[in-house]
């Protein structure tokens, strides 16, 4: 077989059953190996889609440049549809991005615009203002949005839901993957539906992402939004790409749980794959513990290779420094706040309080940091120091309401985040906070940490 291009490779992927992974499921577990795509991610399909419908509804012509803000397997697949079709790539990278991912997309041919990570999307520096300001300006460009762009569900209802339908010789009763933009599970989901609508769909999900609540009670909770390590999957937005109406469960994923079986996927079936199919095969497997019968067939999607991860989950250190390896027990957050007294309650300010009422209680408490509430809503923060410059700056401030003063809110985390984790993220931003098993505030301080690590 000759391609007339590498575009032609995209798609017809292998699906392998795992052997020691599923050995305690009734019926059988496959996977799609979508690391086989030429871009190494499934990602080769919706790029070539987008590419494709963008030309064929004039928004892209001969000539033309695609700009996208993105970190990797987008970009990589993008790349290679516009090599393989003469167009020009620009992508906007946020710097906290690895050395390595902006080489890759270098080499092939893309131009990559680095941008300061530390501000918000709105900023006109973000990577998102960036490329969309440079879709403005440059004369027949085509900025694809893969989070909103449909033509990224359509690309997996017209290739990755057919080949799974056959591949299984319609046998499939479960596909399992993760939810990112949506494509991947809702364009397949609703091809196998089509076909059988008793198969029931996964979709998985990170902690401190807003998709398995909503789904559950319709509520999109800003609460549920903290930050987390795994790549590609989670969101705190709702893109046009997710259709929840296809996905019938979600299970929620941790790092540490996503980390330790992406390695056991590449140690024990030699899968060496990426972070975010490790999270879909601890989840679909817990799912599939319990709901999987003998003569059900389950399909899991692999996403991506497991080379953009040598520096994260493959490396020991790495791993250790999170508090990751298996076997090992670290002290967490949920440490520090399980010691508190059943009593404890969070030192906090109302936005419609005054300085002086909130400097009065500061000073009572003897807190340098406090947050700010609205209601049962953290809004904003205020630290002793900052108070003090406005202060000395502009006395009036005194006599004026807290809301003018504040700060931006401290970060949510996890409570399984390690103390590194904690240290590093506190080094960044003020104190962290995290929600107990009651729902329950906690502010977490250096001090915190550091009384942790020295008992
Ligand atoms: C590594 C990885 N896994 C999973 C996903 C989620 O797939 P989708 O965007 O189709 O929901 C992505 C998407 O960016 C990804 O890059």
């Amino acid at each position: 077989m000759i391609y007339n291009s590498i575009i032609e490779t995209i798609g017809n992927t292998p699906m392998i059953r795992l052997n020691k992974l599923s050995k305690d499921i009734k019926g059988e577990v496959l996977v799609k190996v979508e690391y086989f795509n030429p871009g190494n991610s499934m990602k080769d399909r919706m790029a070539i889609k987008m590419v494709e419908d963008a030309e064929k509804a004039g928004i892209l012509k001969p000539g033309g440049t695609i700009i996208e803000g993105t970190s990797g397997n987008t970009g990589m697949g993008l790349a290679l549809a516009a090599v393989a079709k003469g167009y020009k790539c620009i992508f906007t990278m946020a710097d906290k991005q690895s050395k390595e991912k902006i080489d890759i997309l270098k080499a092939v041919g893309a131009e990559v615009i680095v941008c300061p990570t530390n501000v918000s999307p709105e900023d006109p520096r973000s990577y998102y203002s960036v490329a969309r300001k440079l879709n403005k300006d440059i004369p027949n460009s085509f900025y694809p949005n893969q989070y909103d762009n449909l033509s990224n569900t359509a690309a997996h209802y017209e290739t990755t839901g057919p080949e799974i339908w056959n591949d299984t010789e319609r046998k499939i009763t479960h596909y399992a993957a993760g939810v990112g933009t949506g494509g991947s599970m809702c364009g397949t989901a609703t091809y196998l539906k089509e076909q059988n609508p008793d198969i029931v769909s996964v979709g998985i999900d990170t902690y401190g992402s807003v998709f398995k609540k909503y789904k559950e009670t319709g509520i999109f909770d800003e609460k549920e939004v903290y930050p987390y390590l795994t790549e590609g999957i989670g969101e705190d937005i709702l893109p046009k790409n997710v259709n929840f109406d296809v996905i019938d469960h979600f299970i929620k994923v941790t790092d540490k749980d996503a980390a330790v079986m992406t390695r056991r996927l590449a140690r024990e079936e030699g899968l060496f794959v990426g972070w975010s199919c490790g999270s879909a095969v601890h989840g679909a497997l817990e799912y599939a513990k319990e709901n999987l019968k003998e003569g059900d067939v389950m399909v899991i999607i692999l996403p991506d290779h497991g080379t953009r991860y040598l520096g994260k989950v493959y490396n020991d250190d790495w791993m250790r420094n999170h508090g990751f390896l298996e076997g090992k027990s670290y002290s967490t957050a949920k440490d520090i706040i399980s010691k508190r007294p059943a009593n404890y309650s969070l030192v906090s300010v109302k936005k419609s309080d005054s300085v002086k009422e909130a400097i009065g209680l500061m000073n009572k408490t003897s807190v340098s940091q406090i947050p700010v509430m609205d209601g049962d809503e953290v809004v904003g923060s205020l630290t002793d120091t900052k108070l003090l410059s406005k202060i000395i700056e502009n006395p009036s401030l005194k006599d004026a309401g807290v809301e003018e003063v504040m700060e931006s809110s401290m970060t949510f985390v996890a409570r399984d985040s390690t103390l590194d984790v904690l240290s590093s993220m506190i080094e960044k931003e003020k104190a962290v906070l995290v929600r107990d098993e009651k729902d329950q505030i906690h502010i977490i301080t250096k001090h915190d940490i550091l009384e942790a690590f020295t008992n």
